[in-house]
C-alpha cells in the first residue's frame, strides 16, 4: 500500500503555483462534447477523477489528444449517443455531468447512478427535477438513469428545492439548446458554475446572470468549439493558505483568482493568517498564535463546506475552543478521529464538531476518509512532533495535483512510499 510518510516540524517556505479547478474541469470537459467542433482546453488539472473523465470521454468516441501538460484537445463530432454504464460511472462522482451534456446534444441519455458516497447522501433529485421541468421523461430502473427529450426540450421556469452545484450546472447544460427561454432559480453561484456559463457562452449559448440567484438562457440551435482556459482551483489554494498559516510558514500562492477566496482569506486571518492578496498571488504567513474562530460552512459566498478539514487543523492548533457547523454534508467530520489520533481534542455532534485547541499535534498513521480530509491529514502531519503516514492516498489524488511534489518544492520533509502490504487497517474508506 501506498502511503505518505511525513516528518513535522519544518514551516512551508517558497513559492506554489496553483492548478485548475477540478470542480470546473468535471465539468467542462464532459460540456465539450456539445460543440460541433473541436475544443481545447488548457489550465486542465493533473489528477485522477480527470484522467478518469478523459478515459469514459474516450470509451464513448470522443478523440482526446494531450496537447501540453495541462492542455487537452477535445473532438466529439464522431461520438454517438452513449450509454456510461455503473463501472465507469461508480468510479467518479461528476459522471452525473454526461446526462446534461448528452440530453442536449442528442435528446437522450443514459447514466448509471453515481451512488452514495463518504460525505453522505448524494441524491440528484433537483438534476431530475429541472431535466423533467425542460420535457425529459426520466426513469431511474436498476441503477441507471434514463433520460429522453424526443420531443425536443423546452425552456421552462425552475425553482430548485436546495442550493446544488451539480443540479445547477446539469440543468445549464441541458437548457442551452432548449427551444426558447429557461430561467433557473435558487441556483449555486460557486466560481466553478460560472466558469461552465463562460465557456458554454463562448461557444455560442445565451447564458446570463451565472455567479447570481437567478440564470436565464436563451436556447440557441448550435455550440461552436472554442479553446478555453479552466479558472485557478480555490480549494488547493485555500489549502496551502492553511498549510502555510498551519507550519508558520511564509508562502507564495501563485495562479489564484483574489476574488475566489475572499470568504477563505477573510476567515483564515480570523485564525491568526496574515494573507496579503496580489493580483495573481496571495503572499501568505502566520501573525502569532493560531485563535479559535467559529465557522459555519454555506453555499458559495459562504465558507465552503471543502475547506472544513483543512481549517480545522488549524482551530486544533489554536487558543481557545472553536464550534464549526456544516450545512451541506451529514458526513463531513468522519476524520475526526484521525485527527484525534494526532492528539487533537475534537468532538462531533451530528453536523457540528467542538474543537478545543491544543498546544501540539504528535505524527501517528492516520487515514484519509476523503479528498479533503487527506488534505487535512498532511497539514497535521506538517504541523505535528514526530511522524506521520497518511494513507488512503487514493483520495488525495482525486483532487490534488502532484501534492507531494509543491510540498517538497515548499521545503516540507514528505515522502510517498509503498510499504508492500494491502494496506492493513491504515484505509478505513474504500
Ligand atoms: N442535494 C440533493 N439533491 C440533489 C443534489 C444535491 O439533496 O439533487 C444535496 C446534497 O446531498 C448536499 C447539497 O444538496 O447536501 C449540496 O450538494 P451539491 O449538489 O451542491 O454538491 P455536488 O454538486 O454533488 C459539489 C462538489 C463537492 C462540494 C459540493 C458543495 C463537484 C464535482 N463536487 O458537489 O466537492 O463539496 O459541490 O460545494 O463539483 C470536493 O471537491 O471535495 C467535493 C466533494
Amino acid at each position: 500500500m501506498e502511503k505518505l510518510v511525513i516528518r513535522g516540524g519544518r514551516p512551508l517556505q517558497g513559492i506554489v503555483s496553483i492548478g485548475g479547478a477540478k470542480n470546473a474541469a468535471v465539468a467542462i470537459l464532459p460540456a465539450t462534447i456539445m460543440a460541433d467542433g473541436p475544443c481545447v482546453i488548457d489550465n486542465v488539472p493533473d489528477i485522477s477523477d480527470v484522467h478518469i473523465l478523459l478515459e469514459i470521454m474516450s470509451s464513448m468516441g470522443v478523440v482526446v489528444r494531450k496537447d501540453a501538460p495541462h492542455t487537452y484537445y477535445l473532438d466529439g463530432r464522431g461520438l454517438v449517443s452513449s450509454v456510461i454504464e455503473h463501472e465507469e460511472a461508480r468510479r467518479m462522482r461528476a459522471s452525473y455531468y454526461f446526462l446534461g451534456a448528452m440530453l442536449s446534444k442528442f435528446g437522450k441519455a443514459a447514466v448509471a447512478l453515481p451512488g452514495g458516497c463518504n460525505l453522505g447522501a448524494r441524491p440528484i433529485d433537483q438534476h431530475l427535477k429541472a431535466f423533467a421541468a425542460l420535457g425529459c421523461e426520466t426513469t431511474v430502473d436498476h441503477g441507471m438513469v434514463y433520460c429522453d427529450a424526443s420531443h425536443g426540450l423546452k425552456g421552462a421556469h425552475i425553482i430548485f428545492d436546495i442550493v446544488s452545484v451539480g443540479a445547477t450546472i446539469n440543468a445549464m447544460l441541458a437548457a442551452v439548446k432548449a427551444e426558447g427561454r429557461t430561467v433557473l432559480q435558487s441556483v449555486a453561484k460557486e466560481p466553478h458554475v460560472v466558469d461552465v456559463a463562460n465557456i458554454l457562452n463562448m461557444m455560442g449559448a445565451d447564458i446570463r446572470g451565472a455567479g447570481t440567484d437567478t440564470i436565464k438562457i436563451n436556447g440557441v440551435k448550435h455550440l461552436r468549439g472554442v479553446d478555453y482556459a479552466i479558472i485557478p482551483d480555490q480549494i488547493e489554494a485555500g489549502t496551502f493558505i492553511a498549510a502555510a498559516v498551519a507550519t508558520g510558514g511564509y508562502v507564495r500562492i501563485d495562479n489564484i483568482t483574489p476574488k475566489h477566496l475572499e470568504t477563505i482569506v477573510s476567515r483564515i486571518r480570523e485564525m491568526g493568517g496574515e494573507i496579503t492578496l496580489d493580483e495573481e498571488c496571495a503572499y501568505v504567513r502566520r501573525r502569532g498564535p493560531l485563535l479559535a474562530t467559529n465557522l459555519r460552512t454555506m453555499p458559495h459566498p459562504g465558507f465552503p463546506t471543502d475547506m472544513v478539514p483543512q481549517a480545522t487543523v488549524l482551530l486544533a492548533l489554536a487558543e481557545g475552543t472553536s464550534v464549526v457547523q456544516e450545512g451541506i454534508w451529514s458526513n463531513r467530520f468522519r476524520y475526526a478521529d484521525e485527527l484525534r489520533r494526532m492528539g487533537a481534542r475534537f468532538t462531533v455532534d451530528g453536523k457540528t464538531a467542538i474543537i478545543s485547541g491544543v498546544d501540539s499535534l504528535s505524527g501517528a498513521p492516520v487515514a484519509s476518509t476523503d479528498l479533503r480530509a487527506g488534505a487535512a491529514m498532511v497539514i497535521a502531519g506538517l504541523c505535528a512532533k514526530g511522524v506521520t503516514e497518511v494513507g488512503g492516498l487514493e483520495y488525495i489524488d482525486r483532487g490534488y495535483e502532484n501534492f507531494v511534489g509543491k510540498l517538497k518544492a515548499l521545503g516540507a520533509d514528505i515522502e510517498r512510499i509503498d510499504d508492500g502490504t494491502d494496506g492493513g487497517l491504515l484505509v478505513r474508506e474504500a
